[in-house]
């Protein structure tokens, strides 16, 4: 039984300002990654099992917010992170419609425990529909409150986390989950690159200005060491040092 309790594809393109290393290039067109290296990226990615497939179709068709979804590459990078951890404890910030949890529940162990957090009513309830066709789903539990009330009432030593909500609580959450991270946990952490609004110069608007403030803040972080990919709209994935 489900658990709920109460409680581009982004070709990044900088539409204004300067690149902060090319200050004389003009960017207006500017794509990160371009539309065939995604295309050549995606051809050579192990397809989407039956149900994540209906799940980004369902949502990409549904949501006036789809772009927030993973999607088919990142999703099999999150799965893959978590099969190789083999977590025990994986919290998800920000469920959205389930399309990441199911991606990372994928490598949970058997007795595990995967616990999302979402704030949206509707798309909690999105999601716990799509979770009923999952494998072990058993194993999830559904959140629907504002994640800094959720996660300090959570036990666990983390080993896997995803930080997916809104932008501007992203110090917040890493500073609230990063002494509960296992010794072998690792955080993950999206929108990294924030559709390459954190290379303009000067950096505008609240969300891409927190995203900025926050990579810095790991950055300058010596209790731990991160690696950033340029996947989708950037990953930061982030271990504490021994
Ligand atoms: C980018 S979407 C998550 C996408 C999802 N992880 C995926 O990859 O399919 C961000 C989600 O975080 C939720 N959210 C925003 N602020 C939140 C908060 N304070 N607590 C919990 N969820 C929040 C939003 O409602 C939204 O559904």
């Amino acid at each position: 039984m489900l658990k709920f309790l109460k409680g581009s594809i982004i070709k990044p393109t900088v539409t204004s300002g300067l690149l902060r290393f090319f200050p004389s290039f003009d960017l207006m067109s500017f794509e990160i990654i371009s539309t065939l290296a995604e295309n050549y990226i995606g051809q050579h990615t192990s397809a989407e099992d039956e149900l994540l497939k209906k799940i980004n179709k369902e949502t990409v068709e549904n949501h006036p917010l789809a772009h927030m979804l993973s999607g088919h590459v990142q999703g099999k990078l999150l799965s893959l992170i978590s099969k190789i951890l083999a977590p025990k404890y994986i919290l998800e910030i920000g469920t959205f419609t389930g399309y990441s949890a199911l991606c990372l529940l994928k490598g949970l162990q058997s007795d595990g425990e995967l616990h999302t957090i979402e704030i949206r009513q509707e798309d909690a309830d999105t999601a716990l529909s799509n979770f009923k066709f999952a494998k072990n789903n058993n194993l999830i539990t559904l959140h629907v409150g504002n994640a800094k009330e959720v996660i300090p009432s959570l036990p666990h030593e983390w080993d896997l986390v995803f930080i997916d909500a809104d932008k501007v609580s992203y110090i917040e959450y890493y500073e609230l989950v990063l002494p509960r991270l296992s010794k072998k946990g690792i955080i993950i952490a999206d929108n990294v690159l924030f559709h390459g609004q954190v290379l303009e110069q000067p950096i505008k608007g609240k969300n891409a200005l927190a995203i900025d403030a926050f990579n810095e803040h790991v950055t300058n972080d010596s209790r731990v060491e991160q690696v950033m990919l340029s996947v989708r709209d950037g990953l930061l994935l982030i271990k504490k040092l021994e």
